[in-house]
């Protein structure tokens, strides 16, 4: 019982909004410093003051922008906006002409090549609106190949790529090759493919862009799913109204800077 329960009714209103004020500036401090800390700890992608040209067309102006883990964000804009090349920026396919880009914690702005492509390969998963799976391998070689280029054995590339088609209800399908598969199926396994290497982040480029009604929503509520169940992280650039309303947060790049207003 609260010590101020013998107190006159005045008394007492004054003790619990004591109590109260008190419990809220406790209850302030907890939000803001988790929200530091957890921000601190699980800081997926850092993007600062990002710009970048094609000769005189000024492309993106200075981007600033923070993704955590198991974040979904959408990036929206109208066509030429600067969406892929952000996304293309962000995931060290190309580079800016100023600024940082920093993947899980490590700034990759300054790699070498080489060791940029393996950094790549480990840590970004990529999607696109047409799968690009390679023709004449099937689902699961498709799936298994950037977990061979970084350097898995076989015998556990197999097990894996395995174990997420599994996952995303391909398994029948482990042994089709591309032109074996319907479009939604296609776009999971590219999907399975951008996961093999436990990526810290999965960038999309309007991964939806060509498929109907029925498998868009399915493969948008993969997203989720993944999220949901293994804590992905997704940066995803959409024209799709339905699904960036869905998204955690939505990003909108108008005239080379965000403008979320
Ligand atoms: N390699 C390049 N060389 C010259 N200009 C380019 C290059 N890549 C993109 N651009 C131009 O930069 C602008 C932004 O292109 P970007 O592909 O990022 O747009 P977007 O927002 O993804 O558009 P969309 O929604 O149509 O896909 C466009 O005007 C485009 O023509
Ligand atoms: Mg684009």
């Amino acid at each position: 019982m609260c010590q101020c329960a013998n107190m006159p009714i005045t008394m007492r209103h004054v003790c619990h909004s004591a109590a109260n004020w008190h419990i809220g500036i406790l209850a302030h401090w907890h939000i803001i410093h988790w929200h530091i800390i957890i921000n601190y700890i699980i800081l997926m992608i850092r993007l600062e003051g990002i710009t970048k040209n094609f000769g005189s067309l000024q492309v993106l102006k200075g981007i600033d922008l923070e993704i955590n883990k198991g974040e979904v964000v959408s990036i929206v804009g109208p066509s030429g906006a600067g969406k892929t090349t952000l996304l293309q920026i962000m995931g060290t396919l190309d580079e800016p002409d100023n600024g940082n880009v920093y993947i899980d914690g490590t700034k990759v702005s300054k790699m070498k090549e080489k060791e940029l492509s393996a950094f790549r390969n480990k840590h970004v998963g990529f999607v696109f609106q047409f799968h690009q799976l390679l023709p004449e391998f099937t689902a699961l070689e498709n799936v298994m190949i950037p977990a061979l280029i970084a350097g898995t054995s076989s015998k556990e590339a197999t097990a894996r790529a395995l174990e997420i088609l599994s996952f995303m209800g391909l398994a029948e399908r482990a042994s089709h090759k591309p032109n074996e598969l319907s479009g939604g199926e296609k776009q999971r396994v590219a999907v399975s493919r951008a996961l093999i290497n436990n990526p810290a982040v999965i960038l999309a480029d309007e991964p939806s862009g060509s498929l109907d009604t029925h498998n868009k929503e399915e493969l948008h509520q993969l997203f989720f799913k993944l999220r949901d169940q293994l804590g992905q992280t997704f940066v995803i650039v959409t024209h799709d109204e339905s699904l960036a309303r869905i998204t955690d947060r939505t990003v909108h790049i108008i005239d080379g800077i965000i403008n979320n207003c």
